[in-house]
């Protein structure tokens, strides 16, 4: 997504830890430190794009469970819960690994100022001044609101940095979360420009979740639980307040019958189109180990989109 750019690798090679899932062989996993050459501009291209497709589904199946436990449905709620930390814990984290998404703390943080900079000088002060425009009052309000949180994240990232690198100051305290219910609903905006807003605001704050949770694991790896601490608290606002209060204008939920025809119908696109086409472009450009990895997920994909097919036709 644009307010997040993907940190690109761009000459020599990186040295990487990737852990394929199940089913993949072991012959095509790169052992652990194993040096892999940097990757070709297309697969590096497509690696961003699996990546915001991985943490939007992650974002979207969190709702998805929430509707279908409000309804009375826990087994469906169940694989609403269990499908998403595939695409989180799994999917997006191999492609990040392959990215070299994550990086030094230090490098982490700068990645996020720059990336919490950009939405709330421009990306949600520009969506919330269009809103306002075409009339969509609400969306205009929650566009600014989400503008202030934007800012209060990339100072608390700064202040972080600066403890780190001139050891002045404290990580700060984390923020507090207001998880946003989103009922099953209609889009609450009007104008075709508002929702395609949204749309773009939901896949930054979905990727920025599934980041800083990237980001968190590291931090807590490197021995800096308090950053660890920052980066989850602001990874769990992205997701419950943001991502959520602008699913609730959107009309993302649906019912649980509609909610499983929406994963199925982007599990089969990934499966069937996104991930196979990855993964031959891969090959031709001699990414094996991209390759792989896409053509691994493409298989989870289709298991995926039958498990959903199954569950929707049990629906009574
Ligand atoms: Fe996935
Ligand atoms: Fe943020
Ligand atoms: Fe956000
Ligand atoms: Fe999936």
């Amino acid at each position: 997504m644009t307010a997040y750019p993907i940190r690109a690798l761009v000459t020599g090679t990186l040295a990487v830890s990737v852990v394929l899932c199940a089913g993949a062989t072991a012959s095509a996993a790169p052992a652990v430190g194993t040096a892999i050459p940097a990757l070709q501009q297309q697969t590096r291209t497509n690696l961003t794009q699996a990546m915001r497709g991985e943490a939007f589904a992650n974002a979207s199946y969190t709702l998805f469970a929430a509707q279908a436990q409000r309804e009375g449905r826990p087994a469906v709620a169940d694989l609403f819960r269990k499908t998403p930390a595939v695409e989180l814990d799994e999917h997006f984290t191999q492609e990040a690994a392959l990215s070299g998404l994550v990086s030094s703390n230090e490098a982490n943080l700068t990645d996020a100022i720059t990336g919490e900079g950009y939405e709330s000088t421009t990306m949600y002060p520009t969506f919330a001044q269009q809103a306002k425009a075409a009339g969509d009052t609400a969306a205009a309000d929650l566009f600014t609101e989400i503008a202030k949180d934007e800012a209060a994240h990339q100072a608390a990232y700064q202040a972080a940095l600066t403890k780190l690198r001139t050891g002045k100051g404290a990580i700060p305290t984390p923020p507090a979360v207001n998880p946003v219910t989103v009922p099953a609903g209609q889009p609450k905006v009007t104008s075709a420009q508002t929702k395609a807003n949204l749309d773009t605001a939901m896949h930054g704050e979905a990727l920025a979740h599934a980041k800083y949770t990237l980001y968190a694991q590291h931090a807590q790896q490197s021995g800096n639980p308090a950053l660890a601490r920052l980066f989850t608290a602001v990874s769990d606002v992205e997701l419950q307040e943001h991502y959520s209060g602008e699913a609730a204008l959107a009309g993302t939920v649906g019912t649980t019958s509609q909610n499983l025809a929406t994963a199925i119908t982007g599990e089969t696109y990934e499966s069937q189109t996104m991930y196979p086409t990855f993964a031959q472009q891969a090959k031709a450009a001699g990414d094996t180990a991209a390759a792989t990895l896409f053509q691994h997920n493409a298989t989870d994909e289709a298991g995926h989109a039958q498990a959903f097919q199954t569950t929707r036709k049990g629906l009574s």
